[in-house]
């Protein structure tokens, strides 16, 4: 076994810090690219054509000499591309798919909202660590709640009428005219698009934290949903109603404290017929199996975000956002559930069936 008196390997460490030279300047990054999002800066090179710092400046009414130093930034970054001879920046079409349009399905800025939010938490975070203590979806700064929102709906919009909801074989159903509950539903983006798409059906989504309904109520109206799809205040081991053709729970099961209770509550919720539709993050079943860039992201997540969150309420399981799908088919099965599979993936996802 390595001691203190091992020598070092110069090499290893040479290695470990250019490895660490990599993260330090993605999480400088993180707060040019929140900046380049608010101020427009990615929306105004959406076009791809080459423009100079002060041309950029002009376009969003900002100052010239800080957008060219952002601009050296993206482009170090490899977040913008830079022709040296003629002086000019440009995002290539695939730079602006990822930055320049939130509508996109490869829109990624939200993601940094996200992180931003977890280093102004990080006081509170490192305390619960001493005391053990939960710290809920609710106690988080708000870039939490729109950083989700905008990280997860270009997902929702790619993946969930297309493949997720036909690989379940739901689809007919809800075109038909169904019922459908969307619990942790957060800004309501997932029950939104659902709605829009199958507009003989009705939807509900659930979340404890009143910030988010209200925010997925005015999205709604946004929408022109607002008549068929309700949001209210209420947990996933209490929401009300019965006879749901398809429940969802989208990135949430492992945030929550008890879910085999909510899975049982589920399954009472549930028409003998219905389906219960998990989306839960990409993991394998063992640790060494998540030890990769995805499984990165998600563990550093599941420890600021997840774990605190399941903590903070009754049972306070705490999955983690790693759990892989032989826990999550336990969970589900204890609360009584027969059938259990894996009905498609993404790279990120894990998209699960459990039926009565
Ligand atoms: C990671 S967010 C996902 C939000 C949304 N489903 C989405 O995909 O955009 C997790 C959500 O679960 C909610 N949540 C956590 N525990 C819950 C519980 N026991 N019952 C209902 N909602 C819960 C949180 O308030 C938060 O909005």
């Amino acid at each position: 076994m390595a001691t203190t008196d091992t020598p070092l390997d110069e090499a290893r460490v040479q290695e470990f810090v250019g490895r660490f030279a990599g993260d330090l300047g993605a999480a400088l990054h993180q707060t040019t690219v929140i900046i380049g999002d608010k101020l427009g800066l990615y929306a105004a090179m959406g076009d791809c054509v080459p423009v100079t710092p002060g041309e950029l400046a002009e376009r969003t009414g900002t100052e010239e000499r800080y957008v060219r130093e952002w601009l050296c930034a993206q482009a170090a970054s490899g977040y913008v591309e830079y022709d040296a001879a003629a002086e000019r920046f440009r995002l290539t079409p695939e730079q602006a798919a990822c930055l320049a349009d939130r509508e996109s399905p490869t829109f990624l800025p939200g993601a940094f909202y996200i992180a931003a939010s977890l280093v102004k938490d990080e006081p509170a975070l490192t305390e619960r660590f001493r005391t053990g203590e939960g710290f809920g979806w609710h106690e988080h700064d708000g870039d939490l709640f729109c950083g989700t929102e905008l990280f997860f709906r270009p997902g929702y919009v790619a993946n969930l009428v297309p493949s997720w909801l036909p690989a379940l074989g739901v689809d007919d159903k809800l075109r038909a005219g169904g019922t459908v509950a969307d619990i942790g539903c957060g800004h309501g983006a997932s029950t939104i698009v659902m709605a829009q798409a199958f507009p003989n059906s009705r939807f509900v989504g659930f979340d404890l934290h009143e910030g988010s309904v209200e925010v997925a109520r005015q999205a709604a109206e946004r929408a022109g949903v607002g008549d068929r799809v309700r949001f209210e205040v209420a947990g996933a081991k209490d929401f009300p109603g019965r006879d749901y053709d398809l429940v969802c729970v989208f990135d949430a099961l492992h945030d929550m404290g008890d879910p085999v209770g909510a899975a049982a509550h589920v399954r009472e919720a549930l028409a003998p017929d219905g389906t219960w539709l998990i989306v839960e993050p990409m993991a394998g079943d063992r640790v060494e199996d998540n030890l990769n860039p995805v499984g990165r992201i998600f563990y550093s997540a599941s420890t600021l975000i997840c774990t605190p969150c399941s903590r903070s309420q009754e049972v306070g399981l705490a999955l983690g956002a790693q759990a892989g799908e032989q826990r999550l088919r336990a969970v589900v099965t204890e609360a009584g559930f027969t059938r259990f599979r894996r009905a498609t993936e993404t790279p990120f996802n894990l998209i699960l069936e459990a039926r009565p």
